[in-house]
C-alpha cells in the first residue's frame, strides 16, 4: 500500500459524513423548492425546512473549522505526485469557502425578506434587515451561483474519491473510512 496508516481523526471522519449527507439534502431540498409556485401551501414549510437545515449546517462547520486548525489533516505521502496533492488541497479549499460562504449568504439574504427564518418551527430569528428585494435577489443569485459551483466541486470530488478507490487502489479513501 503506498499510503500509509496514518487517517483522519474519528470525530473529523464523523464530521465529514454529518456534513455530506446534510449537504446532499440541502442542495436535493434547494433544487425541489425552486420549483414550488409562490402562494402554494408547500412553500413556506420547505423554505422554512432548507433555511433551518442550513443555518444548522453552518453552525456545524464553525465547529469542523475550529477542529481542523486543532487537528490538522495527516499528512499526504510523499509518494503522492506533487499535481495531485495540490489539486486536492484546492478543491478542499474550494469546498470549505462553498460550506462557509452558503449558509452565510443564504442567511444574508433572509435578513432581507419579511420571513426571516423560523427555526425548526421552534422560534422565529427575525429579519435584521428591511424587505429589499434589490438585495435579497443580488444575494439569492450569489447563493444560486455558488450552489453550481458546489455542486460541480461534490461531483469532481467524489469521482476523485472513486477514483482513488477503484482505479489507483492506493488506500486514499480509507484515510476518511470509520
Ligand atoms: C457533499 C458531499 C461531500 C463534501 C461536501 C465533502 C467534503 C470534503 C472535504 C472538505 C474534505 C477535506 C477534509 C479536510 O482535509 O479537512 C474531504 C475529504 C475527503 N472526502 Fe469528502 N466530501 C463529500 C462527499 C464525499 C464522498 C461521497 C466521498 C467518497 C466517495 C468522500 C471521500 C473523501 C475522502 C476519501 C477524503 C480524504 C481525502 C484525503 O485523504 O486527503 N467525500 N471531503
Ligand atoms: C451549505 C448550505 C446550503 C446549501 C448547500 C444550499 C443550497 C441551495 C440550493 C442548491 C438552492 C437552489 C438553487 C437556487 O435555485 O437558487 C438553494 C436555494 C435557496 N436557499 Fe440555500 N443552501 C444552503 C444554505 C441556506 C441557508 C442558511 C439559507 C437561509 C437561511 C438558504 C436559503 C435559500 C433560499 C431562500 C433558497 C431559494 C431561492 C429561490 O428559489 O428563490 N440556504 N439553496
Amino acid at each position: 500500500m503506498i499510503f500509509g496508516q496514518e487517517r483522519y481523526h474519528k470525530f473529523s471522519i464523523l464530521l465529514h459524513w454529518v456534513v455530506a449527507l446534510i449537504v446532499l439534502a440541502l442542495i436535493a431540498l434547494g433544487l425541489y423548492m425552486h420549483d414550488i409556485p409562490k402562494g402554494h401551501p408547500d412553500r413556506a414549510f420547505f423554505f422554512n425546512l432548507h433555511k433551518s437545515i442550513g443555518v444548522t449546517l453552518g453552525m456545524l462547520m464553525l465547529v469542523r473549522l475550529w477542529w481542523r486548525y486543532k487537528n490538522p489533516p495527516p499528512a499526504l505521502p510523499l509518494s503522492m505526485p506533487r499535481w495531485q496533492a495540490f489539486l486536492s488541497k484546492v478543491s478542499h479549499g474550494l469546498l470549505y469557502i462553498c460550506l462557509i460562504g452558503m449558509p452565510i449568504i443564504g442567511f444574508a439574504a433572509s435578513q432581507f425578506t419579511k420571513y426571516g427564518v423560523t427555526y425548526f418551527g421552534l422560534f422565529k430569528i427575525p429579519p435584521m434587515g428591511p424587505n429589499d428585494p434589490v438585495i435579497r435577489d443580488c444575494l439569492q443569485s450569489m447563493h444560486h451561483n455558488l450552489s453550481i459551483v458546489l455542486m460541480v466541486l461534490v461531483g469532481v470530488h467524489i469521482l476523485a474519491a472513486l477514483y482513488h478507490w477503484l482505479v489507483l487502489r492506493d488506500g486514499v479513501i480509507k484515510r476518511m473510512l470509520p
